[in-house]
């Protein structure tokens, strides 16, 4: 008889994505429990969490949370300094793909192609016209260091550019104007640990203008499309670019990276996101349901993974 595994689920927390981070949370538990995991659930907002998981004394932890202390290397750090091993990315590759403007530093060292940006720390001087004979007219406004659309504007028009940037700057002191890139939004999901590989693309057709929180979040408000509608060589590039970012951000077990496949026919590398949404409908789950992985299994997979290292 193989011994029971004990895996500490690590939801909620205290960032603006808390509410997905709980539904993650639970149905990852419920699968690993399903599949015969011993699992506690600790929410990560409480304040006594730390004295949670030393008493949990867990085999591994699965850290179900999305955005700040949690997808960003704090917690990440805690678990090595409790000498704990978790599921994914260590703490200098969720650090960076965290933040959008390192991200980029990163992409564009390693040659991936990711929109023109320019980018803003709090206070900095901005004017509407350079930035927009710079990027554009029409450019998009993010936060550097937030997930699930939290404080994004599609900017039409440089007179939208103020309410943008001043929209932006309520979530983070570091902002990011992005040029506008028209065409089709994918999403591709890497898997593995010691010998990763990308899973088949992912398009997602939102119903609003861009792929906000409610087309991420609300049933019906997007589509996936599995592969997605674009050329062969098309969705093999884009899976050989998530490949090449997941390794260029040092990333571990997962991550997700975000493009557009432009109308030109160019791929556009938006983000990667380490600890990406895993209720069983969120789009990796999906992805990997594509490639033959069911949820539990797909959860297996991250535990064994974490459990090797
Ligand atoms: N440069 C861009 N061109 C067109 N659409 C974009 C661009 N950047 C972001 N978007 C839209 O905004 C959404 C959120 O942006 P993203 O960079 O993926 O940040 P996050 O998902 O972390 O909030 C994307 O899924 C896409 O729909
Ligand atoms: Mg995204």
């Amino acid at each position: 008889m193989t011994e029971t595994r004990k895996v500490a689920v690590l939801k909620g927390g205290r960032s603006a994505e808390r509410e997905v981070s709980l539904n993650t949370g639970a149905q990852v538990a419920e699968a690993l429990r399903s599949d015969g995991f011993g699992v506690v659930e600790i929410d990560a907002g409480d304040a006594d969490f730390i004295e949670q998981l030393r008493q949990t004394g867990p085999d591994v932890v699965f850290i179900a949370l999305h955005g700040r202390f949690g997808e960003d290397g704090t917690v990440q750090g805690l678990l090595e300094l409790l000498d704990m091993k978790y599921v994914g990315s260590g703490v200098l590759a969720s650090a960076l793909a965290m933040d959008k403007a390192m991200s980029k530093h990163v992409f564009t060292q390693a040659g991936l192609p990711t929109p023109p940006y320019v980018h803003l720390r709090s206070g900095d001087e901005w004017d509407a016209e350079g930035i927009s004979a710079e990027l554009g007219a029409k450019t998009v406004v993010k936060p550097a260091s937030e997930g699930s659309a939290i404080g994004v504007t599609i900017v039409h028009d440089p007179s939208e550019l103020e309410r943008g940037i001043e929209e932006a700057f309520r979530h983070d002191s570091s902002v990011l104007i992005e040029a506008f890139v028209p065409g089709v939004e994918l999403t591709v999901g890497v898997l593995g640990t010691d010998d990763p590989f990308a899973l088949p693309t992912l398009e997602v057709v939102p119903e609003h203008e861009f792929y906000d929180y409610d087309s991420k979040y609300v049933p019906g408000m997007s589509t996936h499309v599995i592969p997605a509608r674009v050329t062969d060589a098309q969705n093999l590039e884009c899976q050989r670019l998530a490949l090449d970012a997941h390794h260029a951000l040092g990333c571990r077990g997962v991550s997700r990276s975000d493009f557009i496949v432009a109308g030109d026919g160019s791929v556009w590398l938006l983000e990667v996101n380490t600890i990406p949404g895993m209720t069983s409908t969120s789009l990796l789950p999906d992805a990997a349901r594509a490639a033959g992985i069911e949820f539990p299994a797909l959860c297996r997979m991250l535990v064994e993974g974490a459990l090797e290292e």
